[in-house]
């Protein structure tokens, strides 16, 4: 039976390629290119002993997906595609809407006319909004404050009712959703690796000015009620959160709902991500002090330990630099992304 991967194209989706192609598994990649990377699959293609096949489609297009379901027998679908700019969600709701919701819709519905047994699906920390404490445990009230957010808690609520109506029909249906907190690091084979266009993740950028690719970093914020006033993250490797992902899915068994949030469980300030470019990379650069962004809690980090205590899965990457050393690496060999 073969995996298909939603958003294998992208920065996760093509780290969790990676490596179910090297778990020997065969791999059905789907992405619409809308922000992801033709080369990234050509990258992967070089590993594959002909285990990956790519379709070039929306989610949403349920005649495409229909079609590659069947044609490879996939079994499990692990969707990572989706637009994630909160920001962006702000100014064009219905687009996150039409390719975070919608278009899961339709994978699901393609996946029920198929008989698709396990769905994995990439939903975030930002499904709880603003949280009443940290660290985040899974019950955690869901209450998202961006329409990203609500884009993804709503593929959340089909996944519910659509078990619960597998259940009762005696139906094989299982799924997964795992709410991610901050993903970052590359593979440290150099791959694949992080090129989000635009980039607005810490990490890759304040490593985009220690290249001089930036000028500057702006932090924004710097009067927050933590220890350094700046706001605390919780940073998990990509490869950790992808291992995440084959320990679930492994686990699985029909009639099976999960919820787990992912991340190491320790929050790290934006000063001390700058403080860690600096160590990794020997560089010095500047640092502008801006305004805080509306909608920015002060601290978000995972209490991982449903995750560690049912599945036995605890990140590898847990020294900050040991995470941005990856980033460098793979930024050092591609200064511009895939692009060159
Ligand atoms: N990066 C993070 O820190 C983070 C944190 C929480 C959750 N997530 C979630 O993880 C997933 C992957 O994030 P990423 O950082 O790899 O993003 P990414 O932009 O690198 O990858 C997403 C991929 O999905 C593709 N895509 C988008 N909409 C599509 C659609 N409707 N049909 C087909 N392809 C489509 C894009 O072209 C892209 O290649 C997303 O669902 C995101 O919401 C990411």
């Amino acid at each position: 039976m073969a995996i298909m991967v939603t958003g294998g194209a992208g920065y996760i989706g093509s780290h969790a390629v990676k490596q179910l192609l090297e778990a020997g598994h065969t791999v059905v990649a789907v992405d619409n290119l809308v922000r992801g990377h033709r080369q990234a699959i050509d990258h992967l293609g070089t590993i594959a002993e002909g285990r990956l096949s790519f379709v070039e489609a929306d989610t949403g297009d349920r005649p495409a997906i229909e079609a590659a379901l069947r044609e490879h027998g996939v079994d499990t679908v692990m969707h990572f595609a989706a637009l994630a700019y909160v920001g962006e969600s702000v100014t064009e709701p219905l687009r996150y809407y039409r390719a975070n919701t919608a278009s899961a819709l339709g994978l699901i519905e393609a996946c029920d006319t198929v008989g698709v047994t396990r769905f994995i699906f990439s939903s975030t920390c930002a499904t709880y909004g603003e949280p009443p404490r940290v660290p985040m445990d899974e019950h955690t009230p869901q209450s998202p404050v961006s329409p990203y957010g609500v884009s993804k808690l709503h593929v959340e609520h089909i996944l519910r009712d659509y078990a619960e109506a597998c259940r009762r029909n005696g139906r094989d249906f299982a799924y997964a959703a795992l709410r991610y907190f901050n993903v970052a690091g590359s593979d440290p084979d150099g791959l694949v690796g992080e090129d989000h266009q635009p980039e607005t993740h810490l990490i890759p950028v304040v490593i985009q000015a220690a290249m001089g690719v930036r000028d500057s970093i702006t932090i924004f914020g710097t009067d927050y009620d933590t220890p350094d006033g700046t706001c605390i993250r919780d940073y998990v490797h990509v490869c950790d959160l992808v291992a995440a992902h084959i320990a679930v899915m492994d686990a699985l068994k029909p009639g099976d709902e999960r919820f787990y949030n992912l991340g190491i469980g320790n929050g790290m300030s934006v000063r001390e991500i700058i403080d860690a470019v600096k160590r990794v990379s020997g560089k010095d650069f500047t640092i502008n002090e801006g305004e805080r962004r509306a909608g920015d809690p002060s601290a978000l980090f995972a209490d991982p330990s449903k995750i560690e205590r049912e599945l036995g899965w605890s990140a590898e990457y847990t020294d900050i630099d040991h995470i941005v050393e990856t980033a460098w690496s793979w930024f050092q060999k591609h200064p511009n992304g895939y692009a060159g």
